[in-house]
């Protein structure tokens, strides 16, 4: 309850912006006392928030903390129910234990889980993922779809759509995906997806999307083994809103997954087409049976790629690193 009256008090200052919104007004609105109020200004202050309060003209927030928290998340999230239930962690080992976890006991259809750093991130194929405090994204989301495993791969390829989109959407960084999951600017790594599952042979239990998003970091701030990896602020010069960012990426994956449960797989694959970068294009596939080269045909309906080596022969491709020659 506390909680939601924070919330909607942040709305309001928020949707005011550099305006003050009277105690009055903020009392008749959320239909709390003044003390309430000024209670909720004061734990605002305590996480962070610079709000300004002033006799007669009421409150107005002067800055905020770029902080991963269930209330700036929530401020700009338009979603039905991704994202509704929001656990914040300060650190963490990896979000997705914690995810397996939440899943196995029942958590509802769409919970997040975010963390501000996690000290053993897991990245694909059995490898680490770098997530140092307080400069990234580091979160996992948990779905529950009414469909058989085979179609789990495809939510991969939802995920790295919605993160182009809302990439571009807020930093105008033009964001483009290579296969089968690495979002990348400049040819240069800055978010990894990493899906995982939970499921009985004919129907999935739940769905864990890990997202590690390189969001502030510097360029000075990657070990020297990642320099192939970037970050948003390198990228577009600027700090980006953490926050922002990550509800832009739930409102967009809650519409395009709505669109693929109604209409089905089609515009989410041609969408991902669109943003490709390794199709069309020669590239090196390191797979556990070894290496083949060859051009990148495109993908399956179930995100497998397709690739055609010197002979004319057509490799489906399951898990491999993708080297663009
Ligand atoms: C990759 O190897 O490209 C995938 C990286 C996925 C990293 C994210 S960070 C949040 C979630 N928790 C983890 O431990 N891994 C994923």
């Amino acid at each position: 309850m506390a909680d939601s009256i924070r919330q909607r008090l942040l709305q309001m200052l928020e949707e005011h912006g550099e305006n003050y919104v009277s105690g009055q007004m903020i009392s008749e609105t959320l239909s709390v006392s003044r003390t309430a109020i000024w209670k909720h200004v004061s734990e605002l202050r305590k996480n962070g928030y610079e709000v300004e309060a002033v006799q007669k003209k009421g409150y107005r927030i002067v800055s905020r903390p770029d902080m991963l928290s269930k209330e700036e998340i929530g401020l700009r999230l338009t979603t039905e129910f991704l994202g509704k239930t929001v656990h914040t962690y300060p650190s963490v080992e990896s979000t997705q234990y914690i995810a397996h976890d939440l899943a196995h006991r029942g958590t509802p259809d769409g919970t997040i889980i975010v963390a501000d750093e996690q000290t053993a991130g897991k990245g694909r194929l059995g490898r680490s993922w770098h997530s140092p405090r307080g400069s990234g994204i580091w979160t996992s989301i948990i779905l529950r779809p009414k469909l058989p495993p085979q179609r789990a791969p495809q939510f991969t390829l939802i995920a790295a759509v919605s993160v182009v989109h809302a990439i571009r959407k807020q930093t105008g960084l033009e964001a483009e995906i290579k296969w089968p999951n690495d979002i990348l600017i400049d040819g240069k790594k800055v978010v990894g997806i990493l899906t995982e599952l939970q499921a009985e042979s004919d129907q999935i239990k739940s769905i864990i999307i890990g997202m590690g998003i390189n969001v502030n970091a510097g360029s000075e701030d990657f070990p020297s083994d990642l320099n192939q990896a970037t970050s948003l602020k390198v990228e577009s010069g600027q700090n980006v809103n953490r926050s922002a960012l990550l509800a832009a990426i739930l409102n967009e994956f809650e519409t395009l997954y709505e669109e693929y449960l109604t209409n089905g797989f089609r515009m989410i694959k041609l969408l991902w087409e669109s943003y490709a970068v390794s199709l069309g294009r020669k590239i090196k596939a390191r797979t556990l049976n070894g290496v083949i080269e060859g051009l990148a045909k495109g993908i399956t309906d179930e995100g497998v790629l397709l690739l055609e080596d010197v002979q004319g022969r057509i490799h489906h491709i399951y898990s491999a690193d993708i080297e663009i020659c």
